[in-house]
Parts: C-alpha cells; sequence; structure tokens
C-alpha cells in the first residue's frame, strides 16, 4: 500500500523547470553553460531539481529551455560514446551512473524563444501540462530537505485543492528581493494569501514571507498568464499571474520544511557547494580542515 504522502505526489504527475534565463548574474560563466547546469560539488544544480521532482513521484518533467541550452538536453540524456569508452575502460560503475541520470524521469524540453519572464516560461509549457495541477520548480532554487520540497506542496494542494506555493521568512532588509506574500495563519505552516506582490520597494513588503522556487498550480493559471501584461524589470511576472490567481481562487502558501540554497546567487551557490561537500564523506574531512584554516588566518 502506498503512503499517504505517496498518493500526494501521484496527484502531480508532470512539473515544469523553468531553465530559460540568461543568468547574467553568473556571466562570464553561463555565457556558453547554463546557470542551471553549474556544478554543486559535481553534480549539476537541474540534476537535483531533477531527482527532487523525481522523489515526489512526477512522471513527467517539462524543462523550459533558451539559447545556448542543448547541455541540458544531452545531460539528461544518453551519453552513448562516453558510456561505450567507459565500459571498454572497465569503468562499467561510472558508465552504469551516467546511464542511470538518463533514466531518471521523462525530460520533454521546451523552447522559450525570448526570455520575457518567469510567468512566460511557465506558460510555453501550457500545451503539455494540458488540463491538470502540476508542479514548478524553478531551475536554480535548491531545497534539501527529507521530504522533497515540491512534494510538501502536493500534499498541501491536495488536503485543500488550492493553489500552493512555497514560503520563507527573509529578513526584513532582503524582502525587496522576492515575491512577498501576506496572509491568515491557518497551522500547520499553511497559510490563505490574501496579497502577494512582486519585489516590494523597501519598507513597503506586506510581510516578510518570501516566495520561493517551488508551486503546485491548477491549469487556470495559463489563461491569467496569457492575459497579463509585463510587470517589474519588464517580464511577465509569475507572481503577478498568482496575484490574479489568488483573487479569482484562492491561493496558499506553505513555509516548507527543509534548507533553501539559491544557486542563483554567488554566496548562496557556494553555501549550497559546502553543504552538499560537507554531506558527501569523500569530501568532509579535507573541507573541514580547510575551513578550519580560513576562519583561523580571517581571525589573525
Ligand atoms: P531568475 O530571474 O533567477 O533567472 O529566474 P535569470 O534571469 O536567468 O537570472 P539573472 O538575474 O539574469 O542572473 C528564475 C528561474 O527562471 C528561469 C531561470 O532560468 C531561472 O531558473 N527563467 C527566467 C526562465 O526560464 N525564463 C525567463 O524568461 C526568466
Amino acid at each position: 500500500m502506498s503512503s499517504p504522502d505517496t498518493k500526494a505526489a501521484k496527484l502531480i504527475r508532470k512539473c515544469v523547470i523553468p531553465a530559460a534565463g540568461l543568468g547574467t548574474r553568473f556571466l562570464p560563466a553561463t555565457k556558453a553553460v547554463p546557470k542551471e547546469m553549474l556544478p554543486i560539488v559535481d553534480t549539476p544544480t537541474l540534476q537535483y531539481i531533477v531527482e527532487e521532482a523525481v522523489a515526489a513521484g512526477i512522471e513527467d518533467v517539462v524543462v523550459i529551455n533558451g539559447r545556448g541550452k542543448s547541455s541540458i538536453e544531452d545531460h539528461f540524456d544518453i551519453g552513448f560514446e562516453l558510456e561505450t569508452t567507459m565500459r571498454a575502460r572497465g569503468k562499467t560503475a561510472e558508465a552504469d551512473k551516467l546511464r542511470a541520470i538518463a533514466n531518471l524521469v521523462r525530460i520533454i524540453s521546451v523552447r522559450q524563444k525570448e526570455p520575457l519572464g518567469l510567468g512566460h516560461a511557465v506558460l510555453c509549457a501550457k500545451s503539455i501540462i494540458g488540463n491538470e495541477p502540476f508542479g514548478v520548480l524553478l531551475g536554480d532554487d535548491m531545497i534539501d530537505a527529507e521530504e522533497p520540497g515540491i512534494g510538501q506542496l502536493a500534499r498541501v494542494y491536495q488536503q485543500h485543492q488550492k493553489a500552493v506555493i512555497a514560503l520563507m521568512e527573509v529578513p526584513d532588509s532582503e524582502t525587496h528581493m522576492y515575491g512577498i506574500a501576506a496572509g491568515k495563519d491557518l497551522g500547520n505552516g499553511v497559510i490563505q494569501i490574501d496579497h502577494v506582490v512582486e519585489k516590494p520597494k523597501k519598507g513597503t513588503a506586506p510581510s516578510n514571507l518570501a516566495v520561493i522556487g517551488r508551486y503546485v498550480l491548477p491549469p487556470s493559471i495559463f489563461p491569467i498568464l496569457e492575459k497579463q501584461t509585463t510587470g517589474v524589470g519588464g517580464e511577465i511576472q509569475l507572481t503577478d499571474g498568482l496575484a490574479t490567481l489568488q483573487k479569482t481562487e484562492g491561493l496558499l502558501g506553505y513555509k516548507f520544511q527543509g534548507q533553501r540554497y539559491d544557486a542563483g546567487d554567488k554566496v548562496g551557490y557556494l553555501k549550497a557547494n559546502i553543504a552538499y561537500a560537507l554531506k558527501r564523506p569523500d569530501l568532509r574531512g579535507g573541507l573541514l580542515e580547510y575551513m578550519r584554516e580560513v576562519v583561523k588566518t580571517e581571525k589573525s
């Protein structure tokens, strides 16, 4: 018998991973390599995110990609030549690991011809998602948690039958950098949102609950996004679409359990590398030793 969590996740069969942004904060690294393919230790950020979706029971992953993003498709495909060469050299275990990436899940690539914003990126998946609720996982946002981040939201969606977005408390000094949501606390980490705004000007945020890159949305978000005009930064913002959805159907927030890393930000990316390296028995000792040395030198 499947657990309630597994059943909750089964409700969400498809997800969208937008990965078509320009990644300007990571130039020049992202001139030819998508930021979603930059490694956290030795694994691309995007692979962790796809693995999170798979762990939550998602069957179809729609990756939105843009110019120069063919490395994303190659990464999740069979690397025939590399694998054959490795097997010929007796590196069977390593070749098997590569094959496992290709077998992870069904990946469907959709091109966003121009990076017109996150809302537009999600809209690009409309015909593949069809008429069912779906998950959205941002391609540069990592959640390290026992229960997969998107699975947590799928569970809340199942309980309330309403769109749900991940929320995280941030310091007041940082609210202008995020979408911010406010509303009534329904208990167990669930918030009935009555206000959501993209990057509010300093001192105007309605709360300190930031919208983080995980969402479970109904297909009714698509006609909303189709009608939507550009918002902050001249982009079609998903947050503006969520504000409309909140007014028409209602919107929940969920204070997810787990550690989030913003791998699209340099400090967030470095923190993710350190955190994931510290979890690796083969790297932990050497890294800790180096970190102790650095702290000692910085203090002196
Ligand atoms: P970001 O705003 O973090 O990505 O979007 P960006 O625009 O690439 O970043 P910078 O500020 O220039 O460094 C969050 C996610 O949404 C995707 C991005 O690829 C990222 O994974 N995105 C953003 C799209 O797919 N299309 C867009 O038009 C915008």
